[in-house]
C-alpha cells in the first residue's frame, strides 16, 4: 500500500491513573494510516491498538486485573507450533502473560511465560512499586507466542513518578512537564499488499515457521505510521521505548542537532548526556530532552534511524526502516527552561547514582546459535540449554554478581533480566573462533559457560556516558564479552518473598470459566494440585522476541542468603 508520510497526526495514547486498573487484551481493528482501512490488531485498552500509558507514583501499589478477551488473533497462521510450549489450540484460543517490563515485582505477578490466561480467564497482579521514578513497559510474555502477540498490539508504557520527577510544571528537576513531556512508543511494521499487519520477514521461510526476527520498512509512533507532531518552541521531553520485535536502531534527527540523554531503563542519569544518535535495543527505554528553540517556525525535522537493516531483511533486499516520524515547529512559545544542569546529587534534587560495588561473585553466561535441535533454523541460546532446563542461575539474595555475557554469534542481543536493575561496566571484543575451538561447545542441553578470560582481543571499553545509569536490558555486541553488576535484593528490602513459588494456573473471577478446557492442556484440579503445576522465580533473555521463543530465555531464581 502507499502511505505518504506525515500526513496523519501523532497520536496521544490514553493516560490511566489510579490504583486498580483493568487491562483487556482484545481482538480489535486499527487504523494505521489514513490512507489504509481498518485491519486486524490487538491491544490492552479493550478495542485500542497498543495499551494506554499508565502512570503512577513510585511506592504506591498498583493492583491490575488482567483480562483475556482475545477472540481472532490476526496471527493464527503465524504460530509456530513446533516452538516450546506453542499448541495447535493457540491459533483459536490464543493464551497471554502480563509482565510489566523493569517492575520490581512478586514472582506471581511478574507474568511468568507459563502462567497463561486463556480467553475467558483473568488473573489479578499487584505491583508495590518500591523503585525509582522511570518509564516502564508491559507487554504480553506469553511463551512461544510473545512474538505474534506483542507485534499485533500487546504493549503500553507505564511512567512512574516521585517527588523530584512529578511529571507537573514546577518540578523540582526543571525538565517540561504536561504537554511538553510526550511518551514516543515506537515500532517497525511490514504490511502486506492487503495492509494487514505482516510478521513475515521474507518469503524463504513458509509461513508458520520461525524465522528468526520480523522486521519493518515503516515505521510506526503510538500506532501510527510516520506521524507528525507539531511542536511548540522549546523544550520537549520525550520518554522513547523500543517496542519492536527484532531491529535494533541508530537514533537522530534529520538536521544532525544534538540532544540530551538524561535517563536509562530505570531513572535519571546524575547529568544530561548530549548525543547527536544513539543505539536503541527492543526493550530499552531512553529519556531525551530535545529544543526546538532554535529553529524557525514552518521549519520540519525528522527521527530517523540509519542502522543498516539485519540479515533476515537482506534476503529480502534491503528492507530499511529509515524513518519515525515528523516534528514540524508551530508559532508558538513552549516550555521556556533550559537543559537542566544537573539531574541527581544537588540540593533538592534526588540522590547521586552510587558507585559500582566488588562482585561477591563472577558469573559467565553464553550466547549463542547452536544448529543441533533443527536444521534449520537453528535455536538461539543461553548458555546452550533450552528453557526447560533446570540447570540455571541462583543468585544469593543480598550480594552484588558480575555478569560475563560471551556473545559468540554475529548479531547483539539485547539481554534483559527480570526483577532487578543494573549497570554495564563494559564491553570488551572476543577472538571468537579461537574460544570456541578451545572450548567444544556440547549438544544443546549441556550448559557450556567457559570463561572468556584468555580470548579477549582488546581493552574493556566502558559503557557510552549516555548509558551509564541503571537499565534491564543491555546491548550484547557481536563477537563480545559485555560485563554488567548487579545486585540481587532480598525478601526484606523487596518487602516480598522473590522465591515463592506460585500457580501455573491464573486466578479467575466473576465467574470467568476458571477451568475450560483449552485444547489439550490439563486444567482439571487433579492437574492445578499437582506438583507441576507449580511454578517459581523469574526469567532472564533475550528482547528480541522471535529469540526468546526460541529458546533464548532461561529461568533463574534468587535463594535467600543463609550461613
Ligand atoms: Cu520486556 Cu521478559 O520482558
Ligand atoms: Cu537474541
Amino acid at each position: 500500500p502507499s502511505m505518504q508520510p506525515f500526513v496523519d497526526e501523532l497520536p496521544t495514547l490514553p493516560v490511566l491513573r489510579g490504583d486498580h486498573l483493568d487491562l483487556v487484551a482484545a481482538s480489535t481493528r486499527h487504523r494505521f494510516h489514513r490512507d489504509m482501512g481498518e485491519v486486524p490488531a490487538l491491544g490492552y485498552g479493550g478495542e485500542t491498538y497498543l495499551g494506554p500509558t499508565i502512570e503512577r507514583r513510585v511506592d504506591e501499589p498498583l493492583t491490575v486485573r488482567f483480562v483475556n478477551r482475545i477472540g481472532a488473533h490476526p496471527f493464527a497462521a503465524d504460530m509456530d507450533t513446533s516452538l516450546h510450549g506453542v499448541a495447535e489450540s493457540y491459533r483459536t484460543s490464543p493464551p497471554c502473560s502480563l509482565h510489566l517490563h523493569g517492575g520490581v515485582t512478586p514472582p506471581d505477578s511478574d507474568g511468568h511465560p507459563e502462567r497463561l490466561v486463556f480467553p475467558g480467564q483473568s488473573a489479578v497482579h499487584t505491583f508495590p512499586l518500591r523503585q525509582s521514578a522511570s518509564a516502564l513497559w508491559y507487554h504480553d510474555h506469553a511463551m512461544g507466542i510473545t512474538r505474534t502477540n506483542v507485534y499485533a498490539g500487546l504493549a503500553g508504557m507505564v511512567l512512574l513518578r516521585d517527588e523530584f520527577d512529578t511529571g507537573e510544571p514546577g518540578n523540582p528537576l526543571g525538565v517540561p512537564a504536561g504537554e511538553f513531556e510526550v511518551p514516543l512508543v515506537l515500532q517497525e511494521k511490514l504490511f502486506t499488499p492487503e495492509g494487514n499487519q505482516n510478521i513475515r520477514s521474507t518469503v524463504v521461510v513458509p509461513q508458520g515457521l520461525w524465522e528468526g526476527g520480523a522486521v519493518g520498512d515503516v515505521g510506526v509512533v503510538n500506532g501510527r505510521v510516520w506521524p507528525q507532531l507539531e511542536v511548540a518552541r522549546g523544550l520537549y521531553r520525550f520518554r522513547v521505548l523500543n517496542a519492536a520485535s527484532f531491529s535494533l536502531w541508530n537514533l537522530f534527527f534529520g538536521n544532525h542537532m544534538r540532544f540530551w540523554v538524561i535517563g536509562n531503563d530505570h531513572g535519571l542519569l546524575d547529568t544530561p548526556v548530549a548525543v547527536q544518535k544513539l543505539l536503541l535495543e527492543p526493550g530499552e527505554r531512553v529519556d531525551l530532552l530535545v529544543d526546538f528553540s532554535g529553529l524557525e517556525p514552518g521549519e520540519t525535522v525528522e527521527l530517523r534511524n540509519d542502522e543498516p537493516p539485519p540479515f533476515q531483511a537482506a534476503i529480502l533486499g534491503e528492507v530499511a526502516m529509515p524513518m519515525f516520524c515528523r516534528f514540524r515547529i508551530g508559532d508558538r512559545r513552549g516550555f521556556n527552561g533550559s537543559v537542566p544542569q544537573r539531574l541527581r546529587g544537588g540540593p533538592g534534587l534526588p540522590p547521586a547514582l552510587p558507585p559500582l560495588e566488588t562482585p561477591d561473585l563472577v558469573r559467565n553466561l553464553t550466547i549463542s546459535q547452536p544448529y543441533e535441535l533443527r536444521d534449520p533454523p537453528s535455536i538461539m541460546a543461553l548458555n546452550n540449554i533450552t528453557f526447560d532446563n533446570s540447570d540455571i542461575e541462583m543468585p544469593r539474595q543480598g550480594t552484588v554478581e558480575q555478569w560475563n555475557l560471551i556473545n559468540i554469534t554475529p548479531d547483539p542481543h539485547p539481554i534483559h533480566i527480570h526483577l532487578v536493575n543494573f549497570r554495564i561496566l563494559a564491553r570488551t571484543a572476543l577472538r571468537t573462533v579461537d574460544y570456541q575451538l578451545a572450548n567444544p561447545q556440547p549438544a544443546v542441553g549441556v550448559k557450556w559457560t567457559p570463561s572468556a578470560e584468555n580470548f579477549l582481543a582488546g581493552p574493556q571499553q566502558p559503557p557510552a556516558e549516555w548509558e551509564s545509569g541503571w537499565k534491564d536490558i543491555v546491548r550484547v555486541e557481536a563477537g563480545t564479552v559485555t560485563r554488567i553488576i548487579v545486585r540481587f535484593p532480598t525478601a526484606e528490602e523487596l518487602g516480598f518473598d522473590p522465591d515463592a513459588t506460585f500457580s501455573r494456573t491464573p486466578s479467575t473471577e466473576d465467574g470467568d470459566p476458571a477451568m475450560r478446557d483449552h485444547g489439550g492442556h490439563d486444567m482439571s484440579p487433579a492437574h492445578a494440585h499437582s506438583r507441576d503445576n507449580e511454578l517459581q522465580g523469574y526469567v532472564w533473555h533475550c528482547h528480541l522476541l522471535d529469540h526468546e521463543d526460541h529458546d533464548m530465555m532461561l529461568k533463574y531464581r534468587t535463594v535467600a542468603n543463609e550461613p
